[in-house]
This record gives C-alpha cells, sequence and structure tokens, in this order.
C-alpha cells in the first residue's frame, strides 16, 4: 500500500514540467497530494507531465502558467493557485544553467538566472508563507545545488543565485520557526543540494567535455573532476528526499542545507 500521507495537503512545484520538479511533482502526488504544476514547454510537453503527475496518484492537477522571470507573473499565478487551493508544500525548483567566464557572461543570463534561481522563491514565499503559518502546517523546500555550497568556476550568476537561495531560505526558516506545533507539523524551509543529476539542465555541459569521444565519456570527465561516487542522482533520488521534508516528524528540522552530491562537498 502507499504511505498517502499528503492526501488532503495542496503542493505547488515551480519548473515541474522536466527533470527535477517533475519528479517531485510525481513524488509529492504519489503521497496523496493535489499537484500544482507549472514550468515551461509546449502544449504536447505540459500535457504530458500533468498526465505523469495525474496517474501517479493523488488527487487534482493543474498547471499553473508563468514565466517566472516576471514577479507580477508570478503575483498573478499565486493568486490562482490559492484560489485553487492554498499550498501547504511550495517546491522551489525551476532554475536554469549557463557556464561560461564572467567576462563573457551575457548580462542577460545574469538577470534571467537571478530571476528564476533565486527572486522567484522570493515571490513565492513571500504570497504562501503567511497561509502556511495561519494552518501550522507548511513546507518550504528550495531545490539550490552544491553550488549553494561551494563554487566552481564559469558559473557566476548560478552560484550567485544558490548561495542567495541558501540564505533566503535560513532567513524565512527564522522567521517561521515558531509557527505551528509539534502535532500539527509546523512550517519549515530548507534547501536540497545536488550535485550531478540526470537532467536535461546539465546535457549541454557533458556535451562539451565528450571531446569526441561518446556521451559516457563526457559524463566520465564531468563527474571524475568534483563528485567521487562517480554516479549521477536520479531526478527521483531528489525527489524522495523532498517528500521525506514534507513528513510531520520533519518539523523539526528547518533552515537545513542537504547535499546530495556523492562526497563532493564533503572534500
Ligand atoms: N541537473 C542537475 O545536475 C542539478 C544539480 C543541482 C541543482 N539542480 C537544480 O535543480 C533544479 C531543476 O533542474 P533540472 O536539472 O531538473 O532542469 P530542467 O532543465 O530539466 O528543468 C528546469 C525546469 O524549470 C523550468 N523553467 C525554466 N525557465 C523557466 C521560467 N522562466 N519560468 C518557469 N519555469 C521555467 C523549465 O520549464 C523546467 O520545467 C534547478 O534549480 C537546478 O539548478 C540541478
Amino acid at each position: 500500500m502507499p504511505d498517502t500521507f499528503l492526501s488532503g495537503r495542496t503542493a505547488l512545484v515551480t519548473g515541474s514540467t522536466s527533470g527535477i520538479g517533475l519528479a517531485i511533482a510525481t513524488a509529492l502526488a504519489a503521497a496523496g497530494a493535489r499537484v500544482a504544476i507549472n514550468g515551461l514547454g509546449d502544449e504536447a510537453q505540459v500535457d504530458a507531465a500533468r498526465r505523469q503527475v495525474h496517474d501517479a496518484g493523488g488527487g487534482d492537477v493543474r498547471h499553473f502558467d508563468a514565466d517566472l522571470r516576471d514577479p507580477d507573473a508570478i503575483a498573478a499565478m499565486m493568486d490562482k493557485v490559492a484560489n485553487w487551493s492554498a499550498p501547504d508544500i511550495l517546491v522551489n525548483n525551476a532554475g536554469i544553467q549557463h557556464a561560461v567566464p564572467i567576462a563573457e557572461m551575457p548580462v542577460g543570463k545574469w538577470d534571467d538566472i537571478l530571476a528564476i534561481n533565486l527572486s522567484a522563491a522570493f515571490h513565492t514565499m513571500r504570497a504562501a508563507l503567511p497561509a502556511m503559518a495561519a494552518k501550522g502546517y507548511g513546507r518550504v523546500v528550495n531545490v539550490a545545488s552544491v553550488h549553494g555550497l561551494v563554487a566552481s568556476a564559469n558559473k557566476a550568476p548560478y552560484v550567485a543565485s544558490k548561495f542567495g537561495i541558501v540564505g533566503l531560505s535560513k532567513v524565512a526558516a527564522l522567521e517561521y520557526a515558531s509557527a505551528g506545533s509539534r502535532d500539527s507539523g509546523g512550517v519549515t524551509v530548507n534547501c536540497i543540494c545536488p550535485g550531478w543529476v540526470e537532467t536535461p539542465l546539465i546535457e549541454p555541459q557533458i556535451e562539451a567535455r565528450r571531446d569526441g569521444g561518446t556521451r559516457e565519456d563526457g559524463v566520465r570527465s564531468l563527474l571524475g573532476e568534483k563528485q567521487p561516487s562517480l554516479r549521477m542522482s536520479l531526478p527521483e533520488d531528489i525527489a524522495a528526499m523532498a517528500v521525506w521534508l514534507c513528513r510531520r516528524e520533519a518539523h523539526n528540522i528547518t533552515g537545513a542545507s542537504f547535499p546530495i552530491d556523492g562526497g563532493w562537498t564533503a572534500q
């Protein structure tokens, strides 16, 4: 029997038309949650994501459109989601990457990466946290990165955005630490910090490392540099942690950042 401990709860997962966000939305639905998905994609991709999350179980699934670069679009999305069903669980997952040295970084890329990877989480948390506090239960799970804990060259806006979301999460955790009770589950705000996860986001970086060889050569070169396990995580591995953080017994885990990085940040 699946453990549907989230039945009656509503989750909003940003960037859930692909990769880690889709896996988290699917796992939350399998645990019984009603899920609001968000993310870019053509109609077929959005439909496929909605169907996958729906088929995982749970209740209703809806896609809420918003380009997360636009604060007004985020505010409109948060109003629509609240009118549908106020989120008990907010997963800020949407993110983009552009890996070049600072001097070559287009200014527009800096602006977009900071807007999607960091500012969007401020806008969604600002809208969702008060209702969570009023209910005495709420979970914010921010998908940061090992790059919220350590830096790598050629990723200035990405690293800045991920360090930023780690800091933002700690502030929100402190502000809401005393909301709710041990029985209601409280309101917690945490980050998950993955190393390499097998999703479309990292394909350009694998491609850049192939050096005329196979995709596997590219993967080996990428992981050999920093991830001692030499294994990529699956999106489902990250999702399992996100779901666990939603449990009542995780009520005292807040303001934390959890590496899932095969030893990357242990070095
Ligand atoms: N894949 C990895 O190795 C890895 C490692 C560490 C952290 N992360 C983080 O995990 C998160 C998810 O990444 P992924 O690997 O699943 O990537 P992905 O490219 O598969 O998915 C990104 C999602 O964000 C959405 N998105 C992008 N721009 C958007 C916008 N302007 N408005 C709304 N949605 C937008 C996309 O539509 C998609 O649903 C990101 O925050 C990323 O930084 C990924």
